[in-house]
């Protein structure tokens, strides 16, 4: 999807998107237009019931010279929608247009006092939810296939060249992590997620630093390779590196951790047929930092980051982890392998130790669809997150909600902790089902070091959605992405 932005109207075929407050004159808004496209606009609008809601649309057509051109009215809605709405404009908008037939659409925003930023943002929604993953669909029948292929927003402030620039960045990253989720775990596996990154960030300046299985049992990664051994392929810990600090300013870089899990069967405690296919996204972690990266290398931040993805497969089978099985950790702490279907922890204290010993981080943020009980709290309308430090969170919450990837607090605690006891190692991976995923947080507690500012963020209920939504189709969300890059944008650059 191209976009674009002008001052004025272009000439040619396209259709006219003409966005509309709750306040505003309509006539005043169909200015640009004569006086029988102004009468048919005002009544489709009254015929189609349309009231200014937040992203409503009402369409007619209207004569052009010897022609039509098809008009779309949207709603604005109320003061209190403000900030996102425009992307939700431009996500309706291309949501209502992308296999019409129409090929072009031009929004005009010209005397809404509507700035560069707010422009680009419009622009951000429509080709974020124009994406698709159309590769295995040999036989789209013509009217399947979107025809959508520009946007050019009219009439926007100045600055939205620049603003879109670094959306575009964002975009990409959305893109990426999209992508990634998308593809079955056939196609994407440790080894292969990892190629698809080198070629996704080739020339971008980002150091990449791969772990294999032989270098993990070297550092006594027992628990990420319990959960891995029961696969044929071989787990992974992908290290990408973005210096746009410089690498030499005194600041430690920010960490970034992702749950990788290219196929969660459960293991030997295996999960039930129905639905099992999901768990090819639970990698969605993992992918929302590799976007992460990517946008932040697109856009040159000015930050320095380290994205890590612990990337494994979790397979029954001869050699697969046993329920009971005790493993060590790299932080020598041990833990006994009550349920293998909980692997996402063991995978992740892990990489968390590998990444305070390495990289000594201030600040450290994992993302993991790492419970179904997530789900059942907060249901997909805001991810979980749990912090050891209050400002942390606060800043999580604002990048949550200024990006729409939004986030809720959630406690923890000594009480919840001590479910995680084992009698026979220093904790069990899976306690009581009750708070289930509040004890994973306390469990990955466990191994965040003196000093280091945590967060996890349990995005079970946020990778994947079953309808379609503002800025996505149904299906990969590429949730974490837009929050990630503003938090860092806000709080981690100059
Ligand atoms: N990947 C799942 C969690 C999940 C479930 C994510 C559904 C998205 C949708 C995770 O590995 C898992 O299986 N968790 C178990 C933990 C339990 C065994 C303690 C769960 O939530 O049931
Ligand atoms: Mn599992
Ligand atoms: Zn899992």
């Amino acid at each position: 999807m191209k976009v674009t932005f002008a001052a004025q109207r272009p000439e040619g075929a396209h259709a006219l998107a003409i966005p509309v407050r709750g306040e505003d004159m309509l006539n005043d808004r169909l200015a640009g237009l004569d006086e029988a496209a102004r009468r048919l606009a005002a009544r489709a609008a009254d015929a189609q019931r349309f009231e200014r809601e937040a992203a409503a649309i009402a369409e007619t057509f209207v004569a052009e010279g010897e022609g039509a051109r098809r008009l779309l009215l949207i709603g604005l809605g109320g003061k209190k929608d403000e900030d996102a709405i425009y992307e939700r404009i431009g996500g309706a908008l291309a949501a209502r247009l992308l296999t019409s037939g129409e090929t072009r659409l031009v929004i005009d925003v010209a005397g809404l006092d509507v700035d560069g930023r707010a422009a680009a943002r419009i622009g951000f929604g429509a080709a974020a939810r124009s994406w698709r993953h159309d590769v295995y669909r040999t036989k789209l029948g013509r009217k399947q296939k979107p025809t959508l292929e520009e946007v050019v927003i009219v009439g926007g402030g100045d600055g939205a060249g620049e603003a879109w620039n670094d959306l575009a960045a964002v975009l990409e990253g959305l893109r990426l992590t999209r992508t990634l989720v998308t593809e079955p775990a056939n196609v994407i596996y440790p080894e292969s997620f990892v190629e698809r990154c080198r070629a996704a960030m080739d020339g971008l300046g980002v150091e990449f630093e791969v772990l294999d299985d032989a270098r993990m049992r070297k550092l006594g990664m027992g628990a990420l390779l319990g959960v891995g051994q029961g696969s044929v392929r071989p787990p992974r810990l992908l290290a990408m590196r973005w210096n746009g600090g410089g690498g030499e300013t005194k600041r430690k870089p920010v960490v970034l951790i992702g749950k990788g899990i290219t196929f969660d069967t459960g293991g030997i405690s295996i999960k039930p047929a129905a639905g099992m296919e999901a768990m090819k996204w639970d990698m969605g972690g993992a992918a929302a930092v590799a976007g992460t990266i990517r946008a932040l290398a697109a856009r040159k931040s000015g930050a320095d980051v380290v994205g890590i993805c612990v990337l494994a497969e979790n397979m029954p089978d001869g050699n697969a982890q046993r329920p009971g099985d005790i493993v060590t950790s790299m932080s020598g702490q041990t833990i006994e392998v009550i349920n293998t279907d909980a692997e996402g922890r063991l995978v992740l204290c892990d990489a968390m130790t590998w990444a305070q010993r390495q990289y000594k981080p201030e600040v450290m943020i994992d993302l993991a669809t790492l419970t179904g009980a997530m789900i059942i709290s907060l249901g997909h309308e805001y991810a979980g997150m749990f912090s050891n430090d209050a400002g942390l969170a606060e800043r999580l919450a604002a990048a949550g909600s200024e990006s729409g990837d939004r986030l809720w607090r959630m406690p923890m605690g000594e009480a919840y902790d001590k479910l995680m006891d084992s009698p026979i190692a220093d904790m069990k991976n899976s306690g009581v089902r009750e708070g289930g995923s509040i004890t994973a947080a306390c469990f990955l507690g466990r191994f965040v070091e003196d000093g280091v500012k945590w967060a996890h963020l349990d995005i079970a209920g946020m990778v994947w959605a079953d309808k379609p939504g503002h800025l996505y189709d149904k299906g990969a969300t590429g949730f974490g992405v837009a929050l990630l890059d503003r938090f860092i944008a806000r709080y981690h650059e100059g």
